[in-house]
């Protein structure tokens, strides 16, 4: 990959696709970390005189709609990154040329959602021709949207000459020691409600792993498969087989799939629920899975010890209610202990990942967590993903 050490920015026009779809609630960001990863990359190019055009959708609209305007990201991005960031009503036409053509270098200005034009998700050759037209370079900083081959996410790549930005390099970097050139063993933990979603990525996981720990909902359907009665649980029934196949194909790989061996159950999904641990031989019909059991949390521990590289997906209860956020929560502490003490790479990322860590106060700790979250999914299933490909020198 060519980086930004590798061209000379001064008075160029810079196009930068980051990613600025931020959680927001009545017109305010509600988690600014997203654009915290991308203030380096703005402001190293700020300060060595580039003219910084960002490009970046929000939401999914169907058109043109103010409730998914960047507007109001640009302003809480220039708070994070301390630097008057202006704002363009499009994309392209005649408010993007005005506005660039007043630029001074080291000018930072936001261009309003891609999205906007439908031309963007397709990829349009015309519509990468207009926005290639605003730049002279294209520096693509946006891991977390790389999974769509979109006109900023990928078809700039094409047109201009490309550059991974920062945080995109971080990525790349962290997540190559992570499965690609890991220290072994390699462990995964992966989490989360159903197995329907992830089945792709546990087929991948189980080649490249040593050990693989299954939490979470998607648990449940990999223990009915092997006869354990799980009550009121949510299961996917009809994936017994594909969850038989996975643990045959773990078994053919040298993966050891390490699946919960009690449980802590409750009557009523909600906060604070009077909940109780069962061995799986004794889960009560009339009663939910809700968590790993204390027995499940000191095997993980322990998989975890033996682990010289982690990567984890998705937590391992119902971590979004007490008291069952305590497998997920006595897990991460664990693997940020190792990570502190210097014996284990851990990587994070994908959906719920992040909040899971930050609930558990150790998102800090760990080696590297993605803000990533279908992309960081398709990267754990193995798929190539465009807006990384494109930067790969011919
Ligand atoms: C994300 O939020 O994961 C990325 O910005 C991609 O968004 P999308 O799933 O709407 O393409």
């Amino acid at each position: 990959f060519r980086t930004l050490d590798d061209v000379d920015v001064k008075g160029k026009r810079v196009l930068l696709r980051v990613d600025l779809n931020v959680p927001m609630d009545s017109g305010k960001v509600t988690d600014a970390t997203r654009l915290e990863r991308v203030a380096p990359t703005i402001t190293e190019l700020s300060g060595k005189g580039a003219k910084v055009i960002l490009l970046a959708h929000f939401g999914r609209p169907k058109g043109r709609d103010d409730k998914n305007s960047l507007k109001p990201v640009a302003a809480a991005l220039a708070e994070v990154i301390k630097k008057p960031v202006g704002f363009a009503e499009d994309c392209v036409g005649e408010p993007a040329a005005k506005a660039i053509a007043a630029m001074a270098d080291g000018d930072i200005l936001c261009l309003e959602n891609t999205r906007f034009h439908p031309e963007e998700e397709k990829n349009d050759p015309a519509f990468v021709e207009k926005l290639a037209e605003l730049g002279d370079i294209w520096v693509n900083d946006a891991f977390s949207a790389a999974h769509r081959a979109h006109a900023t996410t990928e078809g700039l790549g094409h047109k201009l000459p490309a550059y991974a930005g920062r945080t995109m390099q971080a990525e790349l970097v962290a997540l190559n020691k992570a499965l690609e050139a890991p220290v072994k063993p390699v462990i995964a933990i992966v989490g989360g409600a159903k197995v329907s979603s992830k089945i792709d990525l546990l087929e991948n996981l189980v080649t490249k792993v040593q050990a693989l720990v299954i939490g979470g909902g998607m648990a449940n359907t990999f223990l009915h498969a092997q006869g354990v009665k799980v009550g009121k649980s949510l299961c996917e029934k009809d994936l017994a087989e594909t969850a038989l196949r996975i643990m045959n194909k773990a078994e053919a790989a040298n993966c050891a799939i390490i699946l919960p061996v009690d449980a802590t159950v409750a009557y009523h999904f909600e906060a604070n629920a009077p909940s109780f641990a069962y061995g799986l031989d004794a889960i009560p019909p009339d009663s939910m899975i809700l968590d790993v059991g204390p027995r499940s949390i000191e095997r993980i521990h322990a998989a975890i010890d033996d682990a010289a590289t982690l990567v984890w997906n998705g937590p391992v209860g119902a971590f979004e209610l007490t008291p069952f956020d305590k497998g997920t929560v006595e897990a991460a502490k664990h693997a940020a202990k190792r990570t502190k003490a210097g014996k284990l790479v851990s990587v994070a990322g994908g959906g719920d990942t992040v909040a899971a860590l930050n609930h558990a106060g150790v998102a800090d700790d760990f080696t590297y967590i993605s803000t990533a979250g279908g992309a960081f999914l398709e990267w754990m299933e193995g798929k190539p993903l465009p807006g990384v490909e494109v930067l790969r020198v011919k």
